[in-house]
């Protein structure tokens, strides 16, 4: 592959051997799946765009992408102007010739989900504590780059969470309150540590959606396990080093915008969403992020919530559209997004839990 006649082929897999060789891996293994990010325009740029069009070969293994700069039907509304639409769609264009599936979100999970022990090239942080933690399946932190070209060449380098033994707990940490807010502060403070977590209550799989999104947000944290909930956590010794984090976070603004889904939202979340609202109309800006097939699979509950004034967007998140940058304070229930949006949006944020958000929105 590394002299294929193809120019693509050698490229990608001339990644995967740099990959490799970083990383000390012995070998290639083969994946079941890609998940693609750097999909927004605005993340990538003109050079970005270049390198992908320069890209031409088949996939050997199906590919998914994360959210683009923008809702590719809904764009206008969101206020995208004209020319980045057009460099998105150039974008896109790239991925569907090479035949990636047209699937614009960070939680693929919900659609095309892997099994227990499956071994994956993904590439979002959020998606890949996700598959690690909850749902048993092994993928390393892949860049944009190198999950296209394990798409292309459908393996890739064997090191980290692909091997049993490194998947073991490394602390054990007593989480207190709202998963994402302790979360937001446990990134911090466990860095690249493996935790063994222990709630002081019942959780939900989105809680712990949001807090492995918060970890690998402000840490570098690829999977942990959870005591009674995620599938390996009998597996290892429990760790004798323990820390026990809280939820209490500082910071307070008053919110012009209120966002939900990052990641993006469940079908679960978003009946919770409008139950929470109980017939009152939004008074603030409200968008909520969703998988284009989720919000299909939710048409009557979207249409009500729209009916309430919410906006419910597909393919796009507040983070990585350029929209949210006209606002001046966003409301979210996410660590993930608390981590990035004033780096990136230049806004202010302050964070409320589900029902605080959609409290604030109609008040
Ligand atoms: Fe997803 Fe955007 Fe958050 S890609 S995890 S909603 S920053």
């Amino acid at each position: 592959m590394l002299e294929s006649e193809n120019d693509t082929i050698r490229k990608c897999m001339k990644i995967l051997v740099a990959e490799g060789e970083a990383n000390e891996a012995e070998r290639l293994i083969e994946v079941k799946s890609a998940h693609i990010s750097g999909v927004s325009y605005d993340n990538i740029g003109e050079a970005g765009l270049e390198w992908l069009e320069s890209l031409d070969a088949e996939l050997k293994v199906p590919a998914t992408l994360n959210p683009a700069g923008m809702d590719v039907e809904r764009w206008r509304e969101m206020g995208i102007e004209d020319d980045f639409y057009e460099k998105q769609m150039r974008v896109l264009k790239v991925f569907e010739r090479l035949g990636v599936k047209m699937i614009l979100t960070c939680t693929p999970y919900y659609l095309l989900k892997p099994s227990f022990g499956d071994h994956l090239a993904w590439a979002e942080s959020s998606a890949i504590v996700y598959a690690n933690s909850v749902i048993g399946a092994r993928t390393e932190r892949e860049s944009g780059p190198s999950a296209i070209a394990a798409a292309i060449i459908g393996k890739i380098p064997c090191y980290g969470v692909h091997i049993k033994e490194n998947r073991a707990p490394t602390i054990l940490v007593k989480l207190k309150g709202d998963l994402a807010a302790a979360g937001y502060k446990a990134g911090r403070e466990l860095r690249d540590h493996i935790p063994y977590f222990v709630f002081e209550r019942s959780v939900t799989e989105e809680e712990l959606k949001l807090l492995g999104a918060a970890l690998a947000a402000t840490g570098n944290t690829v999977m942990f396990h959870a005591e009674n909930y995620t599938p390996e956590w009998r597996d290892f010794e429990k760790p004798s080093e323990k820390v026990e984090i809280d939820d209490r976070l500082e910071m307070a603004c008053e919110p012009d915008l209120i966002t939900i889904g990052c990641p993006h939202a469940s079908l679960r979340e978003l009946e919770m969403i409008l139950k929470l609202m109980n017939g009152r109309k939004a008074k603030r800006e409200f968008w909520v992020f969703a998988a284009r097939d989720v919000v299909r699979s939710a048409s009557e509950i979207v249409q009500r919530l729209e009916e309430l004034g919410v906006k419910v967007f597909s393919d796009t998140c507040m983070v990585v559209s350029p929209a949210t940058s006209r606002f001046r304070c966003v409301m979210v229930n996410s660590g993930k997004a608390l981590h990035y949006l004033p780096n990136k949006r230049k806004v202010e944020v302050t964070f409320g839990d589900l029902k605080k958000c959609v409290e604030t929105a109609v008040s």
